[in-house]
């Protein structure tokens, strides 16, 4: 056993995925998650994939007396991914007070005990979205922070912003902050995905579950952009490639490899693919004709982004993989799945 980590969110989409990949690696996993936005089934599907059953116990990252009892209980961390966070965009418009609630007093009572109890590793879940509308493309994490278009974004960046300070205060602790692109996918086994509660905000979830009939229609958010076919452009990474990366960091921080006591890479392919190219990989893979309309477009939607990812390439060791093809499968094969199990 190489060593034991703490997964926050290990039951969501890509805390899931990332809990097999350590799990492969030989590492033994600590999940809590409060299954606010997820259910214990991704439990169940780790074990189908992996032959073990991580450590699972339903807590919320606000509870700082539970996380000292869990820390207490697991003297051994070695260090700590942070997944947990309320995620949804439009929702954090709505309720601000949630979504600066949950996403900085989890972080923020984590790098608290931190120290207390000897855990000098953080991985944090950070996102594209604080780069807003690029300058140009592809972007580099050397590319100014814009100004937040939601909460939720703001949360993204006042995080990043939190772990920096503390370590400038003489906090014996390293992070590596990872902005992630467009997770989409999900595991070649169909044992874990993304599931959405409701009604999907996200592209892909929106595809496969009109192709499948739970929803009727689904609308492409303009087409009059400043693009080759006038709609969006985003950077779509798989999220099993996107799992193995926090691996690279969990590895690199425990070797001491890490130059800097705060890093940020970027995690995409470096290329852009368009929402109705994606539509297309789709409808080919899928051999299922998408319903779709053209609408107009949807309020603080970014034009086009996509990352350039070559520090993670250079400095990780660590490339995107998988071709839009096969992710673009995977994730129609989990929403067959999810129709076979009589859950959507
Ligand atoms: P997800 O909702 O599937 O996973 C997050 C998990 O955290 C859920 O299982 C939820 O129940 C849990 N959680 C939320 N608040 C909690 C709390 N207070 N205590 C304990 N558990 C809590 O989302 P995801 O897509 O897997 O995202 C994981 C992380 O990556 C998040 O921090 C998210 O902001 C970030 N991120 C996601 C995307 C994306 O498009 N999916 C892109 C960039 C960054
Ligand atoms: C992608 C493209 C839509 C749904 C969000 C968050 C961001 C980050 C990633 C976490 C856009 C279009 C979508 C639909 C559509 N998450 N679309 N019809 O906007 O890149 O970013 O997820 O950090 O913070 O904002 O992802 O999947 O919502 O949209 O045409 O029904 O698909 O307009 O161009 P986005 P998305």
């Amino acid at each position: 056993m190489k060593g034991k980590i703490l997964v926050t969110g290990g039951a969501g989409y890509i805390g899931s995925h990332t809990v097999v990949e350590l799990q492969n690696a030989g590492y033994s996993v600590v999940i809590i998650d409060d299954l606010s936005n997820s259910t214990a089934d991704s439990i169940d599907g780790i074990e189908r994939i992996t032959g073990i059953r991580p450590v699972f116990q339903k807590l919320d990252c606000n509870d700082l007396e539970g996380l000292r009892k869990l820390f207490t209980a697991h003297p051994d961390i070695k260090g700590i991914i942070h997944f947990a966070a309320s995620k949804a965009v439009g929702e954090s418009v709505q309720k601000p007070l949630l979504y600066y609630r949950n996403n900085l007093n989890s972080l923020i009572n984590l790098l608290d005990l931190m120290p207390q109890f000897g855990v000098k590793n953080i991985v944090f879940s950070s996102s594209c979205t604080v780069y807003g509308e690029p300058d140009v493309n592809p972007i580099d994490e050397t590319a100014p922070v814009k100004p937040a278009e939601s909460p939720y974004g703001n949360t993204k960046q006042i995080n990043e912003e939190i772990i920096k300070d503390f370590v400038r205060s003489g906090a014996d602790i390293k992070s590596i902050i990872l902005r992630y692109f467009n997770p989409i996918g999900a595991h070649p086994s169909t044992e874990i995905g993304e599931l959405p509660n409701g009604v999907p905000q996200n592209l892909v979830p929106y595809i496969t579950q009109t192709a499948i009939g739970v929803r009727e229609q689904m609308s492409v958010f303009g087409d009059d952009y400043n693009t080759p076919d006038g709609s969006c452009i985003r950077d779509f990474i798989n999220v099993v490639d996107l799992a193995k990366a926090h691996v690279i960091a969990i590895d690199r921080m425990l070797e001491n490899k890490s130059e800097e006591k705060v890093e940020i890479f970027n995690l995409g392919t470096g290329r852009g693919v368009s929402v109705l190219e994606l539509i297309n990989v789709f409808e080919k893979v899928s051999g299922v004709k998408l319903n779709y309309k053209i609408v107009g477009r949807r309020e603080g939607d970014i034009e086009k982004i996509w990352a350039e990812p070559k520090h993670a390439n250079i400095v990780l060791g660590w490339t995107a993989k998988e071709n839009i093809e096969n992710t673009m499968d995977s994730a129609w094969k989990w929403q067959l799945k999810l129709r076979e199990k009589g859950i959507m």
